[in-house]
Protein backbone atom coordinates (compact mmCIF):
# COMPACT_ATOMS: atom_id res chain seq x y z
CA UNK A 1 0.00 0.00 0.00
CA UNK A 2 1.36 3.43 -1.05
CA UNK A 3 1.47 5.80 1.61
CA UNK A 4 0.90 9.42 0.34
CA UNK A 5 1.21 13.11 2.74
CA UNK A 6 -0.76 15.97 1.73
CA UNK A 7 -0.22 19.45 3.70
CA UNK A 8 -3.01 21.53 3.71
CA UNK A 9 -5.49 18.24 3.97
CA UNK A 10 -8.42 20.63 5.35
CA UNK A 11 -8.00 22.67 2.10
CA UNK A 12 -10.71 22.54 -0.53
CA UNK A 13 -8.26 20.57 -2.73
CA UNK A 14 -6.76 18.65 0.00
CA UNK A 15 -9.88 17.62 1.12
CA UNK A 16 -10.82 16.26 -2.22
CA UNK A 17 -7.12 14.95 -3.22
CA UNK A 18 -7.42 13.08 0.47
CA UNK A 19 -10.29 11.39 -1.10
CA UNK A 20 -9.18 10.07 -4.37
CA UNK A 21 -5.99 8.99 -2.89
CA UNK A 22 -8.09 6.60 -0.66
CA UNK A 23 -10.08 5.58 -3.19
CA UNK A 24 -6.79 4.43 -4.89
CA UNK A 25 -5.97 2.44 -2.07
CA UNK A 26 -3.80 4.52 -0.53
CA UNK A 27 -2.63 5.03 2.97
CA UNK A 28 -3.26 8.83 3.60
CA UNK A 29 -1.97 11.09 5.90
CA UNK A 30 -2.82 14.86 6.70
CA UNK A 31 -1.00 17.71 8.45
CA UNK A 32 -3.73 20.26 9.97
CA UNK A 33 -3.01 23.22 12.17
CA UNK A 34 -4.51 23.40 15.56
CA UNK A 35 -7.46 25.86 15.39
CA UNK A 36 -9.56 27.14 18.28
CA UNK A 37 -12.77 25.91 15.50
CA UNK A 38 -13.11 22.60 13.97
CA UNK A 39 -11.07 22.69 10.95
CA UNK A 40 -11.96 19.35 9.22
CA UNK A 41 -15.30 19.77 8.18
CA UNK A 42 -14.28 18.75 4.80
CA UNK A 43 -13.05 15.30 5.64
CA UNK A 44 -15.48 14.53 8.45
CA UNK A 45 -17.53 12.41 5.69
CA UNK A 46 -13.82 10.35 5.00
CA UNK A 47 -14.47 8.89 8.81
CA UNK A 48 -17.53 7.95 8.44
CA UNK A 49 -16.36 5.58 5.27
CA UNK A 50 -15.38 2.30 7.22
CA UNK A 51 -12.71 2.13 4.22
CA UNK A 52 -10.97 5.19 6.09
CA UNK A 53 -11.23 5.66 10.31
CA UNK A 54 -10.82 1.92 11.03
CA UNK A 55 -8.52 0.54 8.76
CA UNK A 56 -6.87 4.12 9.20
CA UNK A 57 -6.20 5.11 5.99
CA UNK A 58 -6.69 8.52 7.05
CA UNK A 59 -4.75 9.63 9.34
CA UNK A 60 -4.12 13.44 10.45
CA UNK A 61 -1.31 14.98 12.60
CA UNK A 62 -0.87 18.33 13.79
CA UNK A 63 1.90 20.20 11.94
CA UNK A 64 2.44 23.77 11.00
CA UNK A 65 4.43 25.30 7.55
CA UNK A 66 6.23 27.87 9.65
CA UNK A 67 7.37 25.04 12.34
CA UNK A 68 10.61 22.90 10.36
CA UNK A 69 10.85 20.55 13.17
CA UNK A 70 7.41 19.91 13.46
CA UNK A 71 7.59 18.75 9.33
CA UNK A 72 10.52 16.45 9.65
CA UNK A 73 8.90 14.90 13.05
CA UNK A 74 6.13 13.93 10.63
CA UNK A 75 7.97 13.05 7.82
CA UNK A 76 9.67 10.87 9.90
CA UNK A 77 6.69 9.30 11.32
CA UNK A 78 4.96 8.48 7.99
CA UNK A 79 7.87 8.05 5.52
CA UNK A 80 5.94 8.89 2.62
CA UNK A 81 6.19 7.61 -1.14
CA UNK A 82 4.45 10.98 -1.92
CA UNK A 83 4.03 14.39 -0.55
CA UNK A 84 1.61 16.75 -1.54
CA UNK A 85 2.39 20.08 -0.53
CA UNK A 86 -0.92 22.19 -0.72
CA UNK A 87 -0.58 24.28 2.80
CA UNK A 88 -1.20 27.80 1.87
CA UNK A 89 -2.33 31.59 2.58
CA UNK A 90 -4.62 31.01 -0.47
CA UNK A 91 -6.26 34.41 -0.20
CA UNK A 92 -4.78 36.93 -2.77
CA UNK A 93 -6.68 40.10 -1.19
CA UNK A 94 -5.52 38.78 2.45
CA UNK A 95 -1.93 38.26 1.31
CA UNK A 96 -1.83 42.61 1.05
CA UNK A 97 -2.94 42.16 4.37
CA UNK A 98 -0.56 40.31 6.00
CA UNK A 99 2.29 40.07 3.28
CA UNK A 100 4.85 38.80 5.36
CA UNK A 101 3.03 35.97 6.98
CA UNK A 102 1.95 35.02 3.34
CA UNK A 103 6.05 34.91 2.36
CA UNK A 104 6.97 32.83 5.58
CA UNK A 105 3.94 30.35 5.29
CA UNK A 106 3.88 30.29 1.53
CA UNK A 107 7.67 30.88 0.22
CA UNK A 108 9.39 29.32 3.35
CA UNK A 109 6.85 27.14 4.28
CA UNK A 110 8.00 25.21 0.93
CA UNK A 111 11.07 25.74 1.46
CA UNK A 112 10.90 23.94 5.18
CA UNK A 113 9.14 21.12 3.53
CA UNK A 114 11.64 20.59 0.55
CA UNK A 115 14.58 20.99 3.15
CA UNK A 116 12.80 18.32 5.35
CA UNK A 117 11.83 15.80 2.78
CA UNK A 118 15.74 15.82 1.56
CA UNK A 119 16.78 15.31 4.84
CA UNK A 120 14.05 12.72 5.91
CA UNK A 121 12.70 10.87 2.95
CA UNK A 122 14.86 12.13 -0.40
CA UNK A 123 13.05 9.12 -2.46
CA UNK A 124 9.73 10.49 -2.17
CA UNK A 125 7.69 12.02 -4.96
CA UNK A 126 6.70 15.72 -4.00
CA UNK A 127 3.85 18.17 -5.74
CA UNK A 128 4.37 21.80 -4.79
CA UNK A 129 1.32 23.89 -5.38
CA UNK A 130 2.55 26.68 -7.69
CA UNK A 131 -0.73 29.26 -9.67
CA UNK A 132 -1.78 30.48 -12.75
CA UNK A 133 -1.52 33.94 -10.11
CA UNK A 134 2.24 33.55 -10.51
CA UNK A 135 1.18 34.65 -14.04
CA UNK A 136 -0.22 38.22 -13.31
CA UNK A 137 0.14 40.92 -15.84
CA UNK A 138 1.51 38.39 -18.28
CA UNK A 139 -1.07 38.36 -21.44
CA UNK A 140 -3.02 34.80 -22.12
CA UNK A 141 -3.49 32.37 -22.56
CA UNK A 142 -0.45 31.17 -20.28
CA UNK A 143 1.37 28.54 -20.42
CA UNK A 144 4.88 26.56 -19.42
CA UNK A 145 7.20 29.51 -21.22
CA UNK A 146 4.67 32.54 -19.92
CA UNK A 147 7.14 34.51 -17.42
CA UNK A 148 5.38 35.39 -14.23
CA UNK A 149 4.96 38.78 -13.43
CA UNK A 150 3.07 38.44 -9.74
CA UNK A 151 0.81 41.14 -9.07
CA UNK A 152 0.69 40.32 -5.08
CA UNK A 153 2.75 39.40 -1.89
CA UNK A 154 1.08 35.68 -2.40
CA UNK A 155 1.91 35.19 -5.92
CA UNK A 156 5.38 36.68 -5.39
CA UNK A 157 5.74 33.76 -2.82
CA UNK A 158 4.35 31.17 -4.93
CA UNK A 159 6.79 32.18 -7.33
CA UNK A 160 9.80 31.70 -5.06
CA UNK A 161 7.90 28.00 -4.42
CA UNK A 162 7.98 27.35 -8.23
CA UNK A 163 12.11 28.20 -8.35
CA UNK A 164 12.63 26.45 -4.95
CA UNK A 165 10.94 23.55 -6.11
CA UNK A 166 13.51 24.00 -9.72
CA UNK A 167 16.29 24.33 -7.69
CA UNK A 168 15.77 21.02 -5.48
CA UNK A 169 15.03 19.36 -8.16
CA UNK A 170 18.16 20.37 -9.60
CA UNK A 171 20.26 21.02 -7.14
CA UNK A 172 19.49 17.28 -4.91
CA UNK A 173 17.88 15.37 -7.33
CA UNK A 174 14.75 15.33 -6.00
CA UNK A 175 11.49 14.10 -7.34
CA UNK A 176 9.45 17.63 -7.26
CA UNK A 177 7.04 18.42 -9.61
CA UNK A 178 5.27 22.25 -9.40
CA UNK A 179 1.56 22.27 -10.84
CA UNK A 180 0.71 25.33 -12.24
CA UNK A 181 -3.20 25.38 -11.62
CA UNK A 182 -5.66 28.08 -12.93
CA UNK A 183 -8.59 28.83 -10.46
CA UNK A 184 -10.67 25.52 -9.32
CA UNK A 185 -13.42 25.93 -7.73
CA UNK A 186 -16.21 22.96 -6.09
CA UNK A 187 -19.17 22.93 -3.61
CA UNK A 188 -16.15 22.83 -0.72
CA UNK A 189 -14.45 26.10 -2.27
CA UNK A 190 -13.67 28.82 0.90
CA UNK A 191 -16.55 31.20 1.04
CA UNK A 192 -14.45 34.13 0.53
CA UNK A 193 -13.11 33.41 -2.85
CA UNK A 194 -15.47 35.22 -5.22
CA UNK A 195 -17.42 32.14 -6.57
CA UNK A 196 -18.65 30.60 -3.34
CA UNK A 197 -19.09 34.24 -2.27
CA UNK A 198 -21.40 34.25 -4.97
CA UNK A 199 -23.27 30.87 -4.91
CA UNK A 200 -23.50 31.09 -1.46
CA UNK A 201 -25.07 34.78 -1.22
CA UNK A 202 -27.33 33.12 -4.33
CA UNK A 203 -28.71 30.75 -1.86
CA UNK A 204 -29.30 33.08 1.44
CA UNK A 205 -30.70 35.17 -1.26
CA UNK A 206 -33.29 32.35 -2.54
CA UNK A 207 -33.86 31.15 1.50
CA UNK A 208 -34.60 35.36 2.08
CA UNK A 209 -31.63 34.88 4.90
CA UNK A 210 -29.67 37.55 2.49
CA UNK A 211 -30.24 41.28 1.14
CA UNK A 212 -27.29 42.34 -0.40
CA UNK A 213 -24.08 40.75 -1.97
CA UNK A 214 -20.99 43.12 -1.51
CA UNK A 215 -18.65 42.36 -4.39
CA UNK A 216 -15.46 43.96 -5.91
CA UNK A 217 -13.91 44.19 -9.47
CA UNK A 218 -16.56 42.59 -12.11
CA UNK A 219 -14.13 42.81 -15.12
CA UNK A 220 -11.55 40.56 -14.22
CA UNK A 221 -11.52 37.00 -16.39
CA UNK A 222 -10.82 33.74 -14.76
CA UNK A 223 -10.35 30.44 -16.45
CA UNK A 224 -12.51 28.60 -14.02
CA UNK A 225 -12.30 24.76 -13.30
CA UNK A 226 -13.63 21.91 -11.03
CA UNK A 227 -11.61 20.86 -8.14
CA UNK A 228 -11.80 17.39 -8.35
CA UNK A 229 -10.29 17.32 -11.89
CA UNK A 230 -7.39 19.77 -10.65
CA UNK A 231 -6.80 17.53 -7.56
CA UNK A 232 -6.44 14.52 -10.20
CA UNK A 233 -4.03 16.36 -12.80
CA UNK A 234 -1.56 16.70 -9.54
CA UNK A 235 -2.22 12.86 -9.07
CA UNK A 236 -1.34 12.07 -12.78
CA UNK A 237 1.40 14.47 -12.27
CA UNK A 238 3.36 12.84 -9.65
CA UNK A 239 2.85 9.25 -11.53
CA UNK A 240 5.20 10.50 -14.08
CA UNK A 241 8.70 9.55 -13.53
CA UNK A 242 10.80 12.19 -14.85
CA UNK A 243 9.15 15.65 -13.16
CA UNK A 244 8.48 18.11 -14.82
CA UNK A 245 6.27 21.47 -14.03
CA UNK A 246 2.75 21.43 -15.91
CA UNK A 247 -0.08 24.35 -16.58
CA UNK A 248 -3.52 23.12 -15.77
CA UNK A 249 -7.41 24.85 -16.80
CA UNK A 250 -9.95 24.49 -19.17
CA UNK A 251 -8.79 27.33 -21.84
CA UNK A 252 -11.89 28.99 -21.13
CA UNK A 253 -12.33 32.49 -19.32
CA UNK A 254 -15.28 34.31 -18.07
CA UNK A 255 -15.64 37.53 -16.13
CA UNK A 256 -16.66 37.81 -12.72
CA UNK A 257 -19.54 39.67 -14.28
CA UNK A 258 -20.63 36.57 -16.11
CA UNK A 259 -20.18 34.29 -12.96
CA UNK A 260 -22.73 36.34 -11.38
CA UNK A 261 -24.93 36.54 -13.90
CA UNK A 262 -24.76 33.07 -14.40
CA UNK A 263 -25.25 31.83 -10.81
CA UNK A 264 -28.32 34.55 -9.72
CA UNK A 265 -29.71 33.27 -13.42
CA UNK A 266 -29.62 29.61 -12.25
CA UNK A 267 -31.87 30.03 -9.16
CA UNK A 268 -34.36 32.51 -11.26
CA UNK A 269 -32.99 35.71 -10.10
CA UNK A 270 -31.42 38.93 -11.15
CA UNK A 271 -28.38 40.00 -10.49
CA UNK A 272 -28.76 43.88 -11.02
CA UNK A 273 -31.56 43.53 -7.78
CA UNK A 274 -28.96 42.04 -5.12
CA UNK A 275 -25.24 43.17 -6.38
CA UNK A 276 -23.49 46.45 -5.36
CA UNK A 277 -19.88 47.15 -5.60
CA UNK A 278 -18.01 48.00 -2.52
CA UNK A 279 -13.65 49.45 -2.45
CA UNK A 280 -13.10 47.11 0.22
CA UNK A 281 -12.92 44.22 -2.43
CA UNK A 282 -11.19 45.96 -4.95
CA UNK A 283 -7.22 45.32 -4.43
CA UNK A 284 -4.37 46.89 -4.58
CA UNK A 285 -3.08 45.16 -7.76
CA UNK A 286 -5.00 43.08 -9.78
CA UNK A 287 -4.57 40.42 -11.75
CA UNK A 288 -7.07 41.02 -15.42
CA UNK A 289 -6.98 37.96 -17.06
CA UNK A 290 -6.03 34.20 -16.77
CA UNK A 291 -6.60 31.74 -19.04
CA UNK A 292 -4.66 28.71 -19.65
CA UNK A 293 -3.16 26.88 -22.58
CA UNK A 294 -2.83 24.04 -21.14
CA UNK A 295 -2.25 21.68 -24.40
CA UNK A 296 1.39 20.04 -22.40
CA UNK A 297 -0.46 18.47 -19.77
CA UNK A 298 -3.23 17.30 -22.39
CA UNK A 299 -0.59 15.61 -24.23
CA UNK A 300 1.89 14.86 -20.96
CA UNK A 301 -0.91 13.33 -18.42
CA UNK A 302 -4.17 12.43 -20.89
CA UNK A 303 -5.67 14.60 -18.76
CA UNK A 304 -9.13 16.81 -19.69
CA UNK A 305 -11.91 18.54 -17.52
CA UNK A 306 -14.94 17.01 -17.19
CA UNK A 307 -16.68 19.40 -15.95
CA UNK A 308 -17.46 23.26 -17.97
CA UNK A 309 -18.36 26.67 -17.09
CA UNK A 310 -22.14 26.34 -16.92
CA UNK A 311 -22.17 23.39 -15.36
CA UNK A 312 -19.94 24.52 -12.61
CA UNK A 313 -21.78 27.10 -11.83
CA UNK A 314 -25.19 24.87 -11.80
CA UNK A 315 -23.70 22.49 -9.28
CA UNK A 316 -22.45 25.02 -6.61
CA UNK A 317 -25.54 26.90 -6.80
CA UNK A 318 -27.85 24.03 -6.64
CA UNK A 319 -25.88 23.13 -3.30
CA UNK A 320 -25.51 26.05 -1.66
CA UNK A 321 -29.33 27.03 -2.25
CA UNK A 322 -30.24 23.71 -0.38
CA UNK A 323 -27.34 24.18 2.42
CA UNK A 324 -29.21 27.61 2.75
CA UNK A 325 -32.71 26.24 2.88
CA UNK A 326 -31.07 23.64 5.52
CA UNK A 327 -29.19 26.35 7.59
CA UNK A 328 -32.75 28.39 7.79
CA UNK A 329 -34.62 25.29 8.72
CA UNK A 330 -32.11 24.67 11.87
P1 LIG B 1 -7.50 26.41 0.81
O1 LIG B 1 -8.86 25.82 0.69
O2 LIG B 1 -7.34 27.81 1.27
O3 LIG B 1 -6.65 25.43 1.75
C1 LIG B 1 -5.40 25.82 2.24
C2 LIG B 1 -4.93 24.77 3.23
O4 LIG B 1 -3.68 25.20 3.80
C3 LIG B 1 -5.88 24.58 4.43
O5 LIG B 1 -5.86 23.22 4.80
C4 LIG B 1 -5.23 25.43 5.52
O6 LIG B 1 -5.56 25.03 6.83
C5 LIG B 1 -3.77 25.13 5.22
N1 LIG B 1 -2.86 26.10 5.82
C6 LIG B 1 -2.91 27.45 5.74
N2 LIG B 1 -1.89 27.99 6.44
C7 LIG B 1 -1.18 26.95 6.97
C8 LIG B 1 -0.05 26.85 7.80
N3 LIG B 1 0.58 27.95 8.25
N4 LIG B 1 0.40 25.63 8.14
C9 LIG B 1 -0.24 24.51 7.73
N5 LIG B 1 -1.35 24.53 6.95
C10 LIG B 1 -1.81 25.75 6.57
O7 LIG B 1 -6.75 26.32 -0.61
P2 LIG B 1 -7.04 25.34 -1.84
O8 LIG B 1 -7.99 26.03 -2.74
O9 LIG B 1 -7.32 24.00 -1.35
O10 LIG B 1 -5.62 25.38 -2.57
C11 LIG B 1 -4.62 24.41 -2.31
C12 LIG B 1 -3.28 24.94 -2.77
O11 LIG B 1 -3.31 25.22 -4.16
C13 LIG B 1 -2.83 26.23 -2.11
O12 LIG B 1 -1.42 26.19 -2.01
C14 LIG B 1 -3.24 27.31 -3.10
O13 LIG B 1 -2.45 28.45 -2.94
C15 LIG B 1 -2.99 26.59 -4.40
N6 LIG B 1 -3.81 26.98 -5.55
C16 LIG B 1 -5.18 26.98 -5.44
C17 LIG B 1 -5.94 27.29 -6.55
C18 LIG B 1 -7.45 27.29 -6.50
O14 LIG B 1 -8.08 27.86 -7.40
N7 LIG B 1 -8.07 26.64 -5.51
C19 LIG B 1 -5.32 27.59 -7.78
C20 LIG B 1 -3.93 27.57 -7.84
C21 LIG B 1 -3.20 27.25 -6.73
P3 LIG B 1 -6.94 25.54 7.53
O15 LIG B 1 -8.03 24.66 6.99
O16 LIG B 1 -6.66 25.33 8.96
O17 LIG B 1 -7.13 26.98 7.14
N1 LIG C 1 -12.46 37.12 -3.30
C1 LIG C 1 -13.17 38.06 -3.94
N2 LIG C 1 -14.20 38.69 -3.28
N3 LIG C 1 -12.84 38.37 -5.22
C2 LIG C 1 -13.59 39.30 -5.87
C3 LIG C 1 -14.66 39.95 -5.24
C4 LIG C 1 -14.97 39.65 -3.88
O1 LIG C 1 -15.88 40.19 -3.26
N4 LIG C 1 -15.20 40.81 -6.15
C5 LIG C 1 -14.51 40.69 -7.28
N5 LIG C 1 -13.51 39.78 -7.11
C6 LIG C 1 -12.50 39.41 -8.13
C7 LIG C 1 -11.07 39.52 -7.63
O2 LIG C 1 -10.63 40.88 -7.66
C8 LIG C 1 -10.35 38.64 -8.67
O3 LIG C 1 -10.07 39.36 -9.82
C9 LIG C 1 -11.42 37.57 -8.99
O4 LIG C 1 -12.66 38.04 -8.46
C10 LIG C 1 -11.11 36.19 -8.39
O5 LIG C 1 -10.86 36.36 -7.01
P1 LIG C 1 -10.74 35.10 -6.02
O6 LIG C 1 -11.93 34.23 -6.17
O7 LIG C 1 -10.41 35.62 -4.67
O8 LIG C 1 -9.54 34.26 -6.64
P2 LIG C 1 -8.08 34.70 -7.15
O9 LIG C 1 -8.07 34.56 -8.64
O10 LIG C 1 -7.66 35.99 -6.58
O11 LIG C 1 -7.16 33.58 -6.48
C11 LIG C 1 -7.54 32.20 -6.54
O12 LIG C 1 -7.00 31.59 -7.69
C12 LIG C 1 -5.56 31.55 -7.73
C13 LIG C 1 -5.16 30.87 -9.05
O13 LIG C 1 -5.21 31.78 -10.10
C14 LIG C 1 -7.04 31.54 -5.25
O14 LIG C 1 -7.56 30.24 -5.18
C15 LIG C 1 -5.53 31.45 -5.23
O15 LIG C 1 -5.12 30.67 -4.11
C16 LIG C 1 -5.07 30.77 -6.52
O16 LIG C 1 -3.67 30.66 -6.56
Amino acid sequence: MKRALVSGATGQDGSWLAEQLVDKGYEVHGIIRRSSTINTERLDHLYEDPACAPDRRLVLHFGDMTDPLALVDVLGKVQPDEVYHLAAQSHVRVSFDVPCYTADVDALGTLRLLEAVRLICPRARVYVAGSSEMFGAAPPPQNERTPFDPQSPYAAAKVFSYHIARNYRRAHGLHVTCGILMNHESERRGETFVTRKVTRAVGRIRAGTQAKLFLGNLDARRDWGYAPDYTDAMFRMLQLDEPRDLVIGTGESHTVREWVEAAFAAADLDWHDYVEIHPRYLRPAEVDHLRADASEARRVLGWEPTVGFADLVGRMVRHDVNLALTEKRC
